[in-house]
């Protein structure tokens, strides 16, 4: 399966929903996550994020190990997201921040 990382956290560009075939991103308030249920591993999303932050599992960075379990918790509560929108405000200002994680919202 295919995982959100911690580079995603407070810019949410949401390039990656449009073109995943089977609508697996869920939102939250400055993160997205893939649900492991719904991934079909195309890679299709890889791509398209400006912020590098989807890896396939099997490639992840050790140190973002716990976004696994993370992607696969938040799936469970937050809704499914299928259409672009603007990114965060802040997205440029934090896109080169390292370990953002003590700033995701839920
Ligand atoms: Fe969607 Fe494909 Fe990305 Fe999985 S790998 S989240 S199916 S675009
Ligand atoms: Fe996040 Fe990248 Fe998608 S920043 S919202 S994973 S395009």
């Amino acid at each position: 399966t295919f995982v959100v990382t911690d580079n995603c956290i407070r810019c949410k560009y949401t390039d990656c929903v449009e073109v995943c075939p089977v609508d697996c991103f869920h939102e939250g308030p400055n993160f997205l996550v893939i649900n492991p249920e719904t991934c079909i591993d195309c890679a299709l999303c890889v791509a398209e994020c400006p912020a590098e932050a989807i890896y396939d599992e099997a490639d992840l960075p050790p140190d973002q190990l716990p976004f696994v379990a993370l992607n696969a918790e938040l799936a469970n509560i937050w809704p499914v997201i299928s259409e672009k929108k603007e990114p965060l405000e802040e997205a440029e200002e934090w896109i080169d921040q390292a370990n953002k994680l003590p700033h995701l919202q839920r």
